[in-house]
């Protein structure tokens, strides 16, 4: 089936610690609702078993809250996406079943999402992408850079060896005594901060490879941190928030640079919740206008983990004749791309 229609998608994402529901009319969002759980905050990171019950709980209000903003219901949709993976295992499922729930109940196609793939798309949600285009997806678990030849399509051109982008803020924010999830803090701080305080190192790997390491900045941070003098002041934690941003943004950007050294792009694209970070919005806009290229990001709300990305991935999915068999299920460790 290839539909030429308009379709109307809602979207449905609860693959780690974030609620989200949206509607896509068309691939133009009509409203998108994410509950974010708070109760893992004082556990300083998600708790696997505590985020699928949350899900459980918040997802019919959430729902409920997305057809109303959307001025939309159930029988006015034409299919129905959720995220197949990759993420928990529990959180995963609670949102697949709910999804296919809904879509038996309707008759209408159930698509399962790829969630970096959502990420990677996500831009076009606001702004049209042109295609060939170069995606970064920055987040708490991924960190990896695409080239995306047209919808539907993504090659994988280099990721992280360990931690991703998020993760490494996180750890630094959690060296600094920052509450959780630390991104947002560490770029609070180092708007304050000089970024050449401290020459952290920089991710780089030997040859030609695409690929981040991010573990060596964590442990330089350590390091650093147990070195200083109690109680430290806070002109000190901005510096060394400032410092440790720039050695993560600077990683990222040298990559970004030589993957359009080899690839041709009429876009470069960044997204996933470090997309959200300042300082990579900036170097990312001079990178691509260096190149004489546009710099998309998704506004903040839908850097981060939300159904608005799942909804327009399902929507160019079922565009292209995609669906899901109801006995798909969650994949935890979920790695390819595409159709069906
Ligand atoms: O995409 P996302 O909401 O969830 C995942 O799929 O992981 O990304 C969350 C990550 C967290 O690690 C968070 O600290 C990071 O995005 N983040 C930021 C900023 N806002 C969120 N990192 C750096 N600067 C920010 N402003
Ligand atoms: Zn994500």
């Amino acid at each position: 089936m290839t539909a030429t229609r308009r379709m109307r998608i809602l979207g449905i994402e609860t693959s780690c610690d974030d609620t989200g529901a949206a509607v896509v009319d068309d691939g133009r969002l009509l409203s998108h609702v994410v509950a974010s759980q708070e109760i893992h905050a004082e556990y300083g990171g998600v708790v696997p078993e505590y985020a699928s019950r949350a899900h459980i709980t918040l997802l019919p209000r959430v729902l409920k809250q997305a057809l109303d903003e959307a001025k939309t219901r159930v029988e006015s949709l034409d299919g129905v996406a959720a995220t197949l993976g990759p993420g928990l295992v529990g959180s995963l499922l609670v949102g697949i079943e709910f999804a296919k729930g809904l879509s038996m109940a309707r008759g209408i196609p159930f698509i399962g999402v790829n969630h970096v793939e959502a990420h990677l798309l996500s831009a076009g949600l606001e702004q049209d992408l042109p295609y060939p285009f170069l995606g970064m997806v920055a987040s708490g678990g991924h960190t990896e850079i695409y080239h995306v030849p047209a919808p539907g399509a993504a090659h994988r051109l280099g990721s992280t060896r360990d931690d991703a982008a998020g993760e490494a803020f996180d750890k630094v924010g959690k060296l600094l005594g920052l509450a959780y999830p630390g991104g947002p803090h560490v770029d609070r701080l180092a708007r304050q901060g000089n970024a050449r305080a401290i020459d952290f190192p920089v991710a780089r790997l030997g040859g030609e490879t695409l690929d981040v390491s991010m573990s060596g900045l964590k442990t330089a941070v350590k390091l650093l941190i147990e070195r200083e003098a109690r109680p430290m002041p806070d002109s000190r934690r901005c510096d060394i928030a400032a410092s440790a941003e720039r050695a993560i943004v600077t990683a990222l950007i040298e990559r970004l640079s030589l993957a359009l050294d080899r690839h041709s792009a009429r876009a470069l694209t960044v997204a996933g919740g470090c997309a959200c970070n300042t300082l990579l919005r900036e170097e990312a806009a001079r990178l691509a206008t260096s190149r004489g290229i546009p710099a998309l990001f998704p506004t903040p709300a839908l850097c981060r983990d939300n159904g608005a990305m799942i909804a327009y991935a399902g929507w160019i999915a079922l565009r292209n004749g995609a669906t899901t068999p109801m006995t798909a299920t969650a994949i935890p460790n979920l790695d390819s791309f595409g159709r069906g």
